[in-house]
């Protein structure tokens, strides 16, 4: 078999068999393959696409490019989660425990971020001593001691991903539907939970842009898993302002902890938690309808059980549980800035794209791989679209570790406004099953 061949039929629009396609992962992962053909592989498949069997034979080779989880130890369904992204996504922090909470075990593996959005794991890595690189073993004992888990993604989970991912972050070709949906599902489905829900987001700052294309991604990655016996759902949520008021690590855990003591209850991001974590009780055999688990998700929160389970699962894997009680004992940034609104008038846009680029200027993420964050500082949004306000009310506080050099015109300038009321616009914009 040639690469130059598989290159070729691409190029021109043809079908690679699941044997072509086993030959490029294989050889992409042991490096017999070189770069540059791997790359043009990519870019052919961006723009001539692939069928659902090729997607399907793409996913199953970086699947097995590595090693896979064997969670049957642990007893019961399990349930993970995924999100394509977002500024302010911090949803796993807050929908784990409650499931998790709520009988259903919850493996997850999460992200580091990069660039204008937060990974998972970094803010987890906010709550001090917290480990967030779980052996498989400790990995398995978080999950059956606390029914929760989540450690970042171990290298030997679809190595092959690992590799081509790198390719297409240089090679402009990571939004591609075909590429995206073997990426996240080669790791979902070597991650071996039973059932998956999808949060798949949607606008301007996000992969899909366009409805029609989050669709698509949506109904490609439920096929895949779907064909594999996983149990898929996916949601497609807007994704435009900043998801909840906290951007930067330890801010986002404060936020996390507070929906999980009972308060901002009615935020966009307590409600897609709540639901996220809905779905999966259902699809975890909790409860029968969405409103049943609705009420279970409910009373894990006035109980105090899930915040329990994040206590618990933090004590266990070496973290200072007293943190999530005593927000003094989280990284804490020098100083704090207030930006005032320069006018009157409705927030009509929040641009979360900008945002995020200035969180990551002031420390709270990755403008390269290898950067070290500052875990202390990031961004309070004190406003929300559609919200009114007057001329000299606090916009934002700037969590930094010095003020000075902050230019406040920049945080100005990412919020767009209307003199008249502005239509509220649902988060949710679509379920695919
Ligand atoms: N996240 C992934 O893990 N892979 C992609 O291709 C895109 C987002």
């Amino acid at each position: 078999m040639r690469m130059y061949d598989l290159i070729y039929t691409k190029k021109l629009g043809g079908a690679l068999s699941p044997e072509q396609i086993a030959f490029w992962v294989r050889g992409a992962t042991d490096g017999s393959i070189p770069d540059e053909q791997s790359a043009s592989l990519l870019m052919a498949i961006c723009w001539r696409g692939m069928s659902t069997e090729e997607t399907l034979a793409l996913t199953l080779g970086m699947r097995d490019s590595g090693a896979r989880m064997d969670l049957s130890a642990v007893p019961g369904l399990k349930v993970d989660k995924h999100s394509t992204g977002g500024v302010g996504d911090k949803t796993t922090l807050i929908l784990g425990p409650i499931v998790a909470a709520c009988g259903v075990p919850c493996p997850m593996f999460s992200g580091r971020g990069l660039g204008h959005t937060g990974g998972t794991v970094d803010k987890f890595a906010a709550i001090p001593g917290l480990k967030v690189e779980l052996s498989e073993a400790e990995f398995l004992r978080s999950l059956a001691e606390t029914r929760f888990a989540n450690s970042a993604q171990t290298a030997d989970i679809a190595p092959a991903d690992k590799k081509l991912y790198a390719l297409r972050d240089v090679t402009a070709t990571v939004e591609s539907i075909p590429l995206i949906t073997a990426s996240i599902m080669s790791k979902k489905l070597a991650g071996g939970a039973d059932a998956l829900v999808l949060d798949v987001k949607c606008g301007p700052t996000a992969f899909m842009k366009t409805l029609e294309d989050a669709t698509a991604l949506a109904q490609s990655m439920v096929a895949v898993g779907k064909a594999h016996g996983m149990q898929m759902r996916a949601l497609i949520t807007r994704m435009d302002a900043p998801l909840g008021w906290a951007i930067g690590n330890a801010l986002e855990v404060m936020e996390c902890v507070e929906i999980l003591r009972g308060e901002h209850g009615d935020s966009e991001l307590a409600q897609m938690s709540f639901r996220l974590a809905a779905e999966m009780l259902v699809m975890g055999g909790a409860a029968t309808t969405l409103e049943a688990a609705q009420a279970k998700v409910q009373a894990s929160l006035s109980k105090g059980t899930a915040l329990e389970t994040l206590r618990c699962f933090v004590a266990l894997n070496g973290g200072d549980a007293q943190a999530l009680d005593d927000f003094s004992r989280l990284p804490q940034p020098g100083q704090v800035l207030d930006v005032l609104a320069d006018r009157a008038g409705y927030i009509s846009a929040i641009d979360g794209r900008a945002l995020g680029i200035l969180a990551m200027d002031l420390g709270a993420g990755r403008r390269d791989r290898n950067d070290i964050l500052d875990l202390g500082v990031g961004i309070r949004v004190l406003a929300q679209v559609g919200q009114k306000m007057e001329k000299g009310e606090i916009l934002f506080q700037i969590y930094a570790k010095a003020t000075e050099i902050i230019d406040s015109n920049a945080f100005l300038t990412t919020m767009a406004w209307s003199s008249a009321p502005v239509a509220h616009q649902s988060w949710l914009l679509a379920v695919i099953a």
